[in-house]
């Protein structure tokens, strides 16, 4: 959450608030409820700063001429302080400006002390607390580097920093600690949230490890460790798969991403052959959040089957707080897209800390922070997504997934191959969607059903319409639906049941007829032998026949063209639907 950049200029001359925002347009899915850019120019420092989307900084800076050899920039997702002017970064005291990722857990005492000092709080931020340290550090007479250094000493919690001071037109500091950095090095010395904000700029990454710092200028970078030795640090090329396209032929990005998917999988497929070593494993227990954690929900009933080992799947922010016990022979396995979610890591550290298990992720972003965290990491090949609700990442991490659980299976290792095609041939499905959606796009409420590994996947559906949508959703276990939610059911509910004709059918199909008995919205995702039976007042949308193993992942589609084509319709903003973010970097 949040998304910072910093850049020095090539040359002094060199103008940097352009790369600066592009940056940040490359990092809004971290957050958007405020946006600001800072720059030294003439002894001084310069801020802009506005509330809302970037778009609402873009037309401000068209009617000042800013203009510097240094600066950095952020845009924000609120957690100290709401979405206002006043709290959004840069934040600046004197002759120093700050933008921060994460949260400065000691903020309240340095704020107490800062205030004994005399210094007065002008926004309801933590990140005021480090901007109001680095100024007495340099008003005391120490060095912007030594302020710097000092203060990363006071400072506990989470946190990505720049700063740049107004004595050094040409320097920028920065540091990252349990919040992702990178450091940019080629034609523009730079850093930012991520590699992709610096894509246009540098040619080499680092990724600081926890508490090393960097002082960049135009001409060189150089790494400190917390005790301040200098470190030289490992070089990453940027490379294809760490850049994200833009939006193509595309309205959003989210359509173009749920285009990609037969792309992600494959590539997913092709790259992940690892054969995982279940010697001496006796249960496996996922950790993950949100659409990931659902993802995790299918694996589970895949790895029982086929693989026979007890699974469970545990919500991160759940697990890391219930004292759970952790049997020997475990392999703990974290679902994350970003590879950043707080929670999902915290989750794994306390298995660290509290069993004897081996652990391992499933990750999108590469050297994010769960690499540093695991025994193992298998990458999906998604490509960046931009996105905030996750779609191409889902199902790569479901081919992964896949192909762990039927690694004993050659059949259907062989058989998964064929997994693109068809989803190629569901994406054709789009049009037909596409009017669907008119159907429940004026609904306040609607329900999802399915069973088995299609019972996650209706949950998955449900959260892909409330997020992008925001009409409220819930998917049900579609035997559970007696025990309840069926007293939802009108005339008015659409009722989503996930239904092919799998080993479960009747059963399923016996609920769609319940649903049909007290509702006239009901909707079925099937394929052409589950059609032919299933009762002519539905709705019926044909998928491709696939084997059952393989339907989450199929099934999926459908229901994110449908979120997306009801929240377009409903003129919602689907690639940063309002109070979310892509990565959650905080509890
Ligand atoms: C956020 C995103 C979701 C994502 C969840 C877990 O809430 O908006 O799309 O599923 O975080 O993220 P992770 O990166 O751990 O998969």
């Amino acid at each position: 959450m949040c998304g910072i950049v910093g850049v020095v200029g090539a040359a002094a001359e060199d103008n940097i608030v352009e790369k600066i925002i592009d940056g940040l347009e490359k990092l809004e899915y971290r957050g958007y409820d405020s946006s600001g850019i800072a720059v030294v120019r003439d002894g001084g420092i310069e801020c802009l700063r506005a509330v809302g989307k970037l778009q609402n900084l873009k037309m401000k800076l068209e009617n000042v001429r800013m203009r510097g050899s240094v600066g950095i920039g952020h845009t924000r997702w609120a957690t100290h302080g709401k979405p206002a002017e006043n709290n959004a970064h840069p934040i600046v005291s004197g002759g120093v400006a700050i933008v921060h990722n994460g949260i400065i857990e000691n903020y309240l005492q340095l704020k107490a002390e800062l205030q004994k000092q005399g210094f007065v709080f002008k926004t309801e931020t933590d990140t005021e607390t480090v901007a109001h340290l680095l100024q007495r550090e340099t008003a005391a007479g120490l060095s912007p580097r030594e302020a710097f250094r000092n203060v990363l000493g006071m400072t506990e919690g989470s946190y990505a920093i720049a700063a740049i001071f107004s004595s050094l037109p040409n320097t920028l500091f920065v540091v990252g600690n349990r919040s992702p950095l990178a450091v940019g090095t080629g034609e523009n010395m730079c850093a930012g949230s991520d590699v992709n904000a610096l894509s246009s700029l540098c040619d080499e990454v680092v990724y600081p490890r926890d508490g090393e710092w960097a002082e960049i200028t135009a001409n060189d970078v150089l790494f400190f460790d917390k005790d301040f030795n200098e470190i030289r640090p490992k070089k990453h090329r940027v490379c294809e798969s760490c850049i994200g396209g833009g939006k193509g032929e595309y309205a959003h990005h989210m359509l173009k991403e749920i285009m990609e998917q037969p792309n992600a999988v494959r590539r997913t497929l092709l790259y992940n052959k690892t054969e995982p070593d279940f010697k001496d494993v006796s249960e496996i227990l996922i950790l993950a959040c949100g659409t990931s954690n659902y993802a995790g929900m299918v694996a589970k009933y895949w790895f029982e089957k086929f693989l026979r080992i007890p699974t469970n799947v545990e919500i991160a922010s759940e697990y890391r707080y219930r004292s759970p016990v952790i049997s020997d022979g475990t392999l703990a396995i974290a679902v994350t897209q970003s590879g950043e979610t707080v929670d999902t890591l915290e989750a794994l550290e306390y298995v660290h800390k509290y069993g004897n298990a081996k652990t391992a992720a499933l990750a999108n972003v590469r050297n994010s922070a769960v690499s540093r965290v695991s025994d193992f990491v298998f990458y999906t090949e998604a490509g960046i997504e931009v996105g905030v609700a996750s779609t191409k990442t889902f199902t790569a991490q479901l081919a992964i997934l896949a192909g762990i659980a039927f690694c004993r299976f050659p059949d259907l290792i062989g058989e998964l191959q064929k997994l693109p095609e068809l989803c190629e041939k569901t994406l054709e499905l789009n049009d037909e969607i596409r009017d669907l959606a008119g159907k429940i796009s004026s609904t306040n409420s609607a329900v999802y059903l399915g069973r088995g590994p299609l019972y996650p996947i209706a949950l998955e559906g449900a959260l892909k319409l409330k997020e992008v949508s925001y009409i409220h959703a819930e998917g049900f276990a579609a035997g559970e639906m007696k025990h309840g939610p069926i007293a939802l059911i009108d005339d008015n509910i659409p009722v989503i049941c996930l239904c092919p004709y799998d080993e479960l059918f009747e059963k399923t199909s016996s609920n769609v007829r319940m649903a049909l008995a007290r509702g006239k919205n009901i909707i079925v995702f099937t394929d052409a032998k589950g059609a032919k039976l299933l009762p002519t007042e539905t709705t019926k949308i044909i998928l491709p026949e696939v084997r059952s193993e393989f339907a989450p992942i199929l099934y999926v589609i459908p229901l994110q063209l449908l979120a997306y084509h009801t929240a377009v319709l409903r003129g919602a903003d689907v690639d940063k639907p309002r109070n979310l973010a892509k990565s959650v970097t905080v509890e």
